[in-house]
């Protein structure tokens, strides 16, 4: 006979009762932006619906005012590589490849048929056309994505320092005397970071957004497929849950720390100026490398959350590491019951009432602010990411965090190494993998292959 107590109610535990005065609480009608979960949860259900299949959300792509994240295509030709300013999508997919072939010719055999089988995809398209053709042939599409739409795709691809010149300096495809001097010097060490090399750089990149995951996977795996024999992967990572905005439209998603992140990030309706000053390589900024002219560089941090440990920290403790409030993102130097705007200035200089800064001295928003690093800046465009679970039951998860700079030298590595040095947000944290790409313009009308200038 079965001796379990049927009748038993279980309870999730309740918040103990505020300490202070409570502050109001907010309801779906007084919620200030985007969609309320409620709301969002059925606007999903529509976008299923009109779809006619499952696995999209139309989640965190964008406010009010977004597009269709379903129904959305980028082109894959123009003056810059997509997937950098485009309005960050619900999901990534990147991968790293290693070459395998010593010849010029495969390279570039490479690259032409990445290139054209990224426009299809881009496009919604099976790689090669309909498979039905031969049903003697194993399919040219592996098929996962047949019949969705675009979802927002977009396929960016980078060359790692190794493409130019092997660790002993020898110049492997007749290209080292191109190699960016941001390449030659490299990744500097940082403190507090236990880097595993295998997933780290590599000589290839190809980063894959889209609203749709599946539709993200499917693109590098017909990327990797179509470079059998030519390349091989040395690490790929697939992240969720945007991490940033690249765009005013967009409302701000959380990190793993339950946080708002993107924030105050370099975002398209910064200018042009700002756009030129920070994120894009100009003509001159490298003679050896003006081939990168209208590119940008790539510096990606793989950094695992201890969220355990985080979750064990009073709220209050949380918000002083970030320097912001975690119900709205607001910054600290709000008055509390904090203001509900995130986008009110960082009030660094602020001081309480005992003459204490508001924003801690190591809180992350102050040591990595550009008006704390000499204006630098960058276009941050990471993912959340989650594989499965350690040894000790905990979950590995972390941000798999991304800049997109004109110059990591001035613009990204100072920042990092303020961060690895004194933020708070350190003691909860660590850096698993680095790497460092070199992303060429966008592809002309005319071209056949992403990255033409550095072979031609
Ligand atoms: C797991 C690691 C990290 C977490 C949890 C995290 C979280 C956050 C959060 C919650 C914000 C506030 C919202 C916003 O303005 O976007 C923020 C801002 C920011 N983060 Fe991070 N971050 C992490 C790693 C990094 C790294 C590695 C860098 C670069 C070195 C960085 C650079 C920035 C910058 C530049 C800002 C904007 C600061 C400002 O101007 O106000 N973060 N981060």
């Amino acid at each position: 006979m079965d001796e379990r107590d049927n009748t038993k109610q279980y309870e999730v535990p309740q918040q103990p009762g505020p300490v202070a005065p409570a502050a109001p609480q907010e309801t779906e009608e007084n919620h200030s932006g985007g969609l309320g979960r409620r709301a969002l949860l059925g606007a999903a259900g529509a976008g299923i619906a009109a779809a006619g299949i499952g696995g999209y959300a139309l989640g965190r792509s964008g406010g009010p005012n977004a597009q269709d994240p379903v129904t959305l295509r980028y082109d894959y030709r123009g003056q810059r590589q997509s997937g950098i300013l485009t309005p960050a999508q619900d999901y990534m997919f990147t991968a790293a490849y290693d070459l395998r072939t010593t010849s010029r010719e495969q390279l570039i055999d490479l690259l032409g048929r990445w290139s054209v089988a990224a426009e299809q995809m881009m496009a919604g398209d099976l790689v090669g056309g309909e498979p039905l053709a031969n049903r003697q042939a194993p399919p040219v599409d592996t098929g996962e994505a047949w019949g969705y739409p675009p979802s927002g795709l977009t396929i960016t691809f980078g060359f790692g320092a190794t493409l130019f010149q092997t660790a002993d300096g020898q110049d492997r495809f007749g290209v080292a005397d191109k190699m960016p001097q941001v390449l030659k010097d490299g990744t500097p060490r940082f403190a507090n970071e236990a880097l595993r090399p295998e997933e780290c750089d590599g000589d290839l990149l190809i980063q894959a957004c889209s609203n749709d995951a599946q539709v993200a996977m499917h693109a590098v795996r017909n990327l990797t497929r179509i470079a059998f024999g030519t390349a091989r992967l040395r690490w790929s990572q697939m992240g969720y849950g945007r991490t940033s905005s690249t765009t005013v439209q967009q409302e701000t998603p959380r990190n793993l720390f339950g946080f708002k992140d993107g924030t105050n990030n370099l975002k398209v309706e910064a200018g042009e100026e700002a756009l030129n000053k920070h994120l894009w390589v100009a003509e001159g900024d490298d003679p050896a490398a003006d081939w990168m002219a209208g590119g940008t560089y790539y510096a990606a941090r793989k950094i695992r959350m201890l969220l355990e440990i985080w979750d064990r920290l009073r709220l209050v403790e949380q918000e002083e590491v970030i320097g912001r409030d975690k119900r709205h993102g607001a910054p600290l130097n709000i008055p509390s019951p904090h203001g509900k705007d995130e986008f009110q200035p960082v009030g660094l200089e602020e001081m309480d009432a005992e003459g204490s800064p508001v924003i801690p001295m190591d809180a992350h928003v102050r040591l990595v602010s550009p008006s704390a690093n000499n204006g630098a800046t960058m276009l941050r465009r990471g993912y959340n990411y989650t594989n499965g679970n350690d040894s000790l039951g905990r979950i590995n998860a972390g941000l798999f965090f991304i800049a997109f700079v004109r110059d990591p030298r001035k613009d990204f590595f100072p920042v990092l190494r303020r961060m690895t040095n004194e933020d708070a947000l350190t003691e909860y944290i660590q850096h698993h993998a680095s790497a460092l790409f070199a992303i060429p313009p966008g592809m002309g009308s005319a071209d056949t292959f992403v990255g033409q200038k550095l072979f031609s």
